[in-house]
């Protein structure tokens, strides 16, 4: 399983940042159409808003477009240099916060200050633990009023299908894999569920308000998009939970019209 040591080597400086992380948002056409096709259409119920932090920002693929959603921006990363980058990328901006964690602590977030909290594609790989942490801390990080979405694993729905695909050997596995005959856990945590993620929230006064499972480059469902709030909160609902196993359709459909609406087909159409 991701432990947070691992979490730690694995997303250090020798790790290719040269992208800025813009590469994971290739199958999309690009981060814009990530952003305006995946992303905003999930959260846009709660936007713009005052204060929102997000969590593991890494070289802020989503940070871009959150800072002009906002009056207040806090950027958190266990990594440095990660925070580094976003400080020079965001040099000219007055509203944002910058602080390197332990992977675990909020502590340098005010209570009761945030209205949005956000992570996504960087908790897929943490732990219940880390999840617990993060959550117990929210609960009075948030606002009465304040919101959730978290990217996280949702691996651990699967335990007999990974522990056997895992047992594998090495040369079968990578011929099933390349064949495209079994799905690859990506390095998700095995032990994290939509479920569990809801369970840890009640644990500390919060609530699941929707929950989309979808099949992130699998045929199951790997990976879950969470929302929630404060229970008694004005989001407070009774969980919503879809199944999407089509999520990698829209990725694809995405990625099929970026050569039409994505920024860098206007920025291609200009320099002709
Ligand atoms: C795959 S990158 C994604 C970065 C960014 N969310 C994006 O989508 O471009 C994962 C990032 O999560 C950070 N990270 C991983 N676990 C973390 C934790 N428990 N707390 C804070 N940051 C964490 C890593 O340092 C890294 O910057």
């Amino acid at each position: 399983m991701p432990t947070l040591e691992q979490n730690r080597q694995l997303w250090s400086e020798s790790f290719d940042w040269s992208h800025q992380g813009d590469r994971w948002s290739a199958k999309w056409g690009g981060v814009d159409m990530q952003w305006h096709g995946t992303l905003l259409p999930r959260i846009h119920a709660f936007l713009p808003t005052g204060a929102i932090l997000e969590i593991a920002a890494g070289y802020g693929r989503w940070s871009q477009y959150l800072k002009d959603l906002c009056d207040h921006l806090i950027l958190i990363d266990m990594q440095e240099h990660c925070i580094d980058a976003c400080r020079q990328r965001f040099a000219d901006e007055t509203h944002i916060e910058f602080y390197v964690n332990d992977g675990r602590s909020l502590d340098m977030v005010a209570d009761n200050s945030v209205d949005f909290v956000f992570s996504f594609d960087s908790l897929v790989h943490a732990d219940s633990s880390v999840i617990e942490a993060y959550l117990e801390q929210l609960a009075s990080k948030l606002t009465p009023d304040g919101v959730g979405f978290f990217h996280h694993s949702n691996l651990g729905a699967y335990p007999h299908y990974f522990s056997l695909t895992t047992r594998l050997p090495m040369p079968i596995r990578d011929r099933i894999y390349r064949y495209g005959l079994a799905d690859k856990d990506h390095w998700r945590d095995p032990g994290m569920t939509a479920e569990k993620f809801c369970q840890i929230a009640a644990r500390y006064g919060l609530q699941c308000i929707g929950q989309e499972l979808v099949n992130w480059s699998a045929r199951r469902q790997i990976d879950c998009f969470t929302t929630f709030c404060k229970e008694g909160s004005i989001w407070s609902r009774p969980n919503v939970v879809v199944r999407n196993p089509q999520f990698m359709d829209e990725v694809q459909r995405w990625g099929e019209l970026a050569q039409l609406y994505s920024d860098t087909s206007w920025a291609r159409m200009a320099k002709t």
